[in-house]
């Protein structure tokens, strides 16, 4: 079904299930192991064998020789695949991802082997024992150095409205600051992971991928393989951030041997190996000048952002939001990409606002001081219901935005804050608070769903949709509960097989919006057959405690399925209403921070994330999501950071002890807001993302609250204490 038009009162709407709170259902599964992720899968022929991959050990170049029969001839061995006997892939998907296929080397941990042995351990012995050589080349490593060569990009064109540099010039108050934001890792849980069978010429691939379609594709065209001679499976995927977004050597490696070999193949990456090996959040460089009237209105509004990526690649957009956030009537907004020679770039958890929210809205902090404004007052008169770009013609969907700031300050108990920093001290602590806007971009994708009513009245929902942890089970389960009239624990959610009908799978915050607008046109095709069947007027039927119903009429579903179960399968589409309506959810973001008066030690006690994304499907893994998202914003705050090794081009820091994410002690009291709000331009379903909006902006809330703290405005982040200790007057 088309979504082309506002969406009308529907049966989604009545609000038993759907959009009431519900733990995930999923839960007994994870939390008693028995839900399988792609390297746990048992067969009913135990006989799996296991990959281990030799990633380079340079970053640009050549193999000059490469040495494999003493691997070959170690204990358990079975194969040993180099450049050198590697099967030829010819892809012609954007998504393949071809293994072995030369000498060339084009970053560091870059598979040149693969070793399958009958145990794991036997695999990572043998493949120590390949020699290795190779003929070195200079590689640009670093993103400061290479800015100047930056190129505009198509992924995030540049716009100007209005005459930046003249209303710049001339405003009253403004602001001019360079903003860093370092590589980071999504740094996921489960490690990238494949088993691949290869049974009567059918391929069936079990790994962990955000978007089956995307792996499917990316799978069976470097292989040479008709899509429909693959099978690809996710069902459980242990986080991905953006991680699994893409498809790395695991699941090619594994096939290769799997078909060489007769055998399963399963393979996983060490954690150390995930950071080089995968993608990461690149970092970036960002120039911002705001420039105001005294009152605080923004008469121009500048971003400009530097990132790199191996050729061909794509820019961290993060000046993107800035394209529509504020108001203000000259503007100029652009992107700025160049050639690096590191592992390459990807997305992480919201890839542009994430880390454009942490430069934009630490700039608007500063300007609200330069004006002697509260911050969230600044930014409440810089509140805009349309497109700044394109004008009142393009208006939001849905705009909440001053709402999350007021609820926010009100609940958090802003006006407490001084604005002079370093004004509050609790014992040896200086203590602050900060504010910043959360954005994100509402984006919706095709997907379609299968639904069948089964004779005991249970109610099927398959499609290739996947969850990361993000609540897709019970979100679509609880829409088919709504939509049918039955309680949720008759519903069988079946999720992550490319058997099923092709899905938007998890990315960009629109899993759910987008999968359960698949699963809710699906519903609404059965609903019909069911009404047919009963001899009702579908138009007029209602589903409720297991029955249909019209006028003074009722049939038990159970009845209508007795004599079998009835299918049917929809997908939605999604019209212009993007294009002709800006969508995006919106919050606020409050943090207090507190700084210890010696040690600099930077310490959170305790944040606010108010959010308003249209309808909250489930406000319990909603939440969940918001939570999560703070916590990552405090560790892009104050922790991560990949370390580049300029000599060598690579991470240095390639595991979870020298990696620093946030633990439990680093996470005070969070909580979170959601505001009512109804998007009838979104969906049927009338939500909005939530995934990413809970990280967009968080970071900045901390480091203007570290700033208002101790007076230390730190420019290159993550904000660390050997960047401020010393710097502020106890
Ligand atoms: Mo997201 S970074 O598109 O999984």
């Amino acid at each position: 079904m088309l979504f082309d038009k506002p969406s009308p009162p529907n049966p989604a709407d009545q609000g038993k299930i759907f959009g009431k709170p519900h733990p995930r259902i999923d839960g007994p599964k994870k939390v008693t192991g028995t839900a399988p992720y792609a390297y746990e899968y048992k067969l009913a022929e135990d006989n799996a064998v296991y990959g281990f991959l030799l990633g380079s050990s340079i970053a640009k170049g050549r193999i000059a020789s490469i040495d494999a029969s003493l691997a070959e001839k170690a204990p358990g061995v079975l194969l040993v695949l180099t450049h050198e006997n590697a099967p030829k892939h010819k892809p012609e998907n954007s998504r393949a991802a071809p293994q072995l296929q030369g000498p060339e080397i084009k970053q560091y941990e870059q598979a040149i082997a693969f070793v399958v042995a009958e145990t794991f351990e036997e695999a990572r012995a043998a493949a120590r024992l390949i020699r290795v050589t190779y003929r070195t080349e200079d590689g640009a490593f670093v993103l400061a150095d290479e800015k100047d060569k930056g190129k505009p990009t198509k992924t995030a064109p540049d716009t100007a409205t209005g005459n930046f540099d003249k209303a710049f010039a001339e405003a009253e108050v403004k602001v001019d600051v360079t903003y860093t934001t370092p590589d980071q890792s999504q740094s996921m849980m489960e490690p990238h992971a494949s088993m691949a069978v290869w049974e009567g010429g059918k391929l069936t691939v079990y790994t962990s991928h955000q978007v089956l379609h995307w792996a499917h594709a990316g799978i069976a065209d470097t292989l040479g393989l008709d899509e429909d001679k693959v099978r690809v499976v996710s069902a459980y995927i242990g986080g991905g951030f953006g991680s699994k977004l893409e498809v790395y050597s695991d699941p090619i490696l594994s096939s290769m041997a799997a078909i060489k070999l007769g055998r399963p193949v399963k393979t996983a990456l060490t954690r150390p190996q995930i950071y080089n090996h995968t993608t990461h959040r690149p970092a970036t460089i960002q120039h911002i000048q705001l420039g105001a009237d005294r009152d605080g209105r923004l008469t121009a509004v500048g971003h400009r952002t530097w990132s790199g990526d191996q050729e061909g690649g794509e820019p961290e957009t993060a000046s993107e939001q800035t394209k529509l956030l504020y108001g203000g009537e000259n503007r100029r907004v652009e992107t700025r990409l160049t050639v690096l020679d590191l592992p390459k770039g990807g997305s992480m958890r919201a890839p542009g606002e994430a880390v454009g929210m942490l430069a934009l809205e630490c700039a608007m902090d500063e300007l609200a001081e330069a004006l002697g404004m509260d911050p969230v007052d600044l930014r409440i008169v810089n509140d805009v219901q349309y497109d700044p770009e394109k004008g009142p013609e393009r208006p939001f969907s849905s705009r909440k935005f001053v709402e999350c700031l007021k609820t926010g300050a009100e609940t958090f108990g802003w006006s407490a804050r001084k604005s002079k920093p370093g004004s509050v001290r609790d014992g040896d602590w200086l203590v602050g608070m900060g504010v910043a806007s959360a954005f994100r971009k509402n984006i919706v994708q095709e997907s379609g769903a299968r639904v069948r009513l089964m004779p005991d009245g249970h109610l099927v929902i398959e499609t290739q949709q996947t969850d990361i942890g993000t609540g897709s089970y019970t979100m679509l389960g609880m829409i088919g509960a709504e939509m049918l009239g039955l309680p949720l624990d008759a519903v069988d959610v079946r999720l992550g097989d490319t058997d099923f009908p092709k899905a938007s799978g998890s990315g960009g915050s629109w899993g759910a919006n987008s999968a359960g607008s698949g699963v809710y046109y699906a519903c609404e095709a059965l609903r019909k057959e069911l009404a047919r069947k009963a001899g009702f007027n579908a138009e007029s039927v209602s589903f409720s405690d297991g029955r249909i119903i019209s006028g003074g009429n009722a049939v038990a579903l159970t009845d209508i399925v007795r004599t079998g179960a009835v299918e049917a399968s929809d997908k939605a589409e999604f019209g212009d209403l993007t294009e002709k309506y800006a969508q995006a959810s919106f919050g606020a973001h409050f943090a207090e921070v507190a700084v210890h008066a010696f040690t600099a030690e930077i310490r959170v006690r305790r944040m606010l994330s108010v959010c308003a994304a249209g309808r909250i499907f489930n406000p319990v893994t909603a939440r969940s999501q918001c939570l999560g998202g703070m916590t990552m914003g405090i560790g892009a705050a104050l922790m991560e950071e990949c370390v580049v090794d300029p000599r060598y081009g690579y991470f240095v820091n390639h595991d979870l002890a020298e990696y620093q994410v946030p633990v439990h002690a680093d996470i005070p009291d969070l909580d979170v807001i959601f505001l009512d709000e109804l998007d009838d331009q979104s969906s049927p379903l009338r939500g909005k993302g939530v995934g990413e909006l809970g990280i967009c902006g968080v970071g900045a809330s901390v480091a203007n609250a570290v700033y208002n703290a101790c007076g230390v405005r730190v420019r290159d982040y993550p904000v660390t204490l050997d960047k401020i200790i010393g710097r502020f007057d106890l």
